[in-house]
């Protein structure tokens, strides 16, 4: 089920019942810029809703920066705790003219009687092999016979760091074992995540990459959940649930960017009609 709706989201938030949603993704307006998407809204007041509309058990993701991503943290976390920060790093400058050449966006997520889902990835880059490979092989030295590598696959065991900070000692594992293990089973998800825009496929000037999306949804939603993004813009947040199976409603104040939502709704029936 995906609704996405043309209208003031906090207009739909006031007509919606208590404890609706499972998680909220979204991409506020920024409240700096001098564009028709960066309308003024009451960070109080719909830190408040979200409250309401969420369920007991819920997650909320936003993006932002400077004052807005801050007074927002500041207001979440009378309903919410926070739980974690990303940074995107979009590899391009944000403003070529700018006097620090900005490149990346935070995102920040608070949760409230659930946690986010633990997340493997399989991309591995050319930089990441060459230091990785040194460290297993630190860890396998001692490994002369085919024999001797599985049992270290398969009895090596978490090791107790004394002073480990933020893990506790069963935590702790050895990093040459963990790092062979990524190449098995993917890297955990880290707070830096590196994606490039889309720049021919864009509607909307603030329009965030799909894939950046698709791994927000990942980490944050369980089957069955339902998301909420109030500020739908292009629809990324309603698409990327669509593609895979989340339920989503989704508010956006414009005509034109909530046409161009729809059409990207759209094709992606299309697609998977093709697909099937
Ligand atoms: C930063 S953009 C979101 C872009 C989106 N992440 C994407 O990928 O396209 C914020 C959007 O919120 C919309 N908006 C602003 N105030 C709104 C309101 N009160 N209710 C619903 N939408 C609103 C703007 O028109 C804008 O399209």
């Amino acid at each position: 089920m995906t609704n996405i709706h043309n209208c003031d989201c906090f207009d739909y938030m006031k007509e919606c019942p208590d404890n609706t949603f499972d998680v909220v993704i979204t991409d506020p307006p920024y409240l700096y810029l001098k564009h028709k998407l960066d309308r003024q809204f009451d960070i109080e007041l719909f830190c408040k809703e979200i409250d309401r509309v969420c369920k007991k058990e819920a997650i909320v993701v936003y993006f932002g920066r400077g004052v807005m991503f801050g007074k927002m943290a500041c207001e979440l976390s009378c309903y919410f705790k926070f739980t974690e920060e990303i940074a995107w790093n979009k590899g391009h400058l944000s403003n070529p003219c700018g006097t620090i050449g900005r490149i990346h966006e935070l995102i920040n997520i608070f949760v409230r009687n659930r946690k986010i889902n633990k997340v493997f990835n399989s991309e591995i880059n050319d930089i990441q092999v060459n230091n990785d490979y040194k460290r297993i092989l630190s860890s396998i030295k001692n490994i002369n016979s085919y024999d001797d590598f599985i049992a270290w696959q398969t009895t090596m065991k978490p090791k107790s760091i004394k002073h480990a900070i933020g893990a506790t000692k069963m935590q702790a594992h050895d990093r040459g074992f963990e790092t062979y293990r990524k190449y098995k089973r993917g890297s955990l998800q880290t707070t830096i995540i590196d994606t490039q825009r889309e720049h021919f496929k864009f509607i909307h000037p603030t329009q965030k990459p799909l894939e950046l999306i698709r791994k927000l949804v990942r980490l944050t939603t369980q089957e069955g959940d339902m998301v909420f993004d109030p500020f739908l813009g292009s629809g990324t947040t309603a698409l990327a649930c669509k593609e895979m199976g989340i339920k989503c409603v989704g508010c956006e104040i414009d005509a034109e960017y909530y046409q161009g939502a729809l059409k990207r709704l759209e094709n992606v029936q299309s697609t998977m009609e093709l697909v099937t």
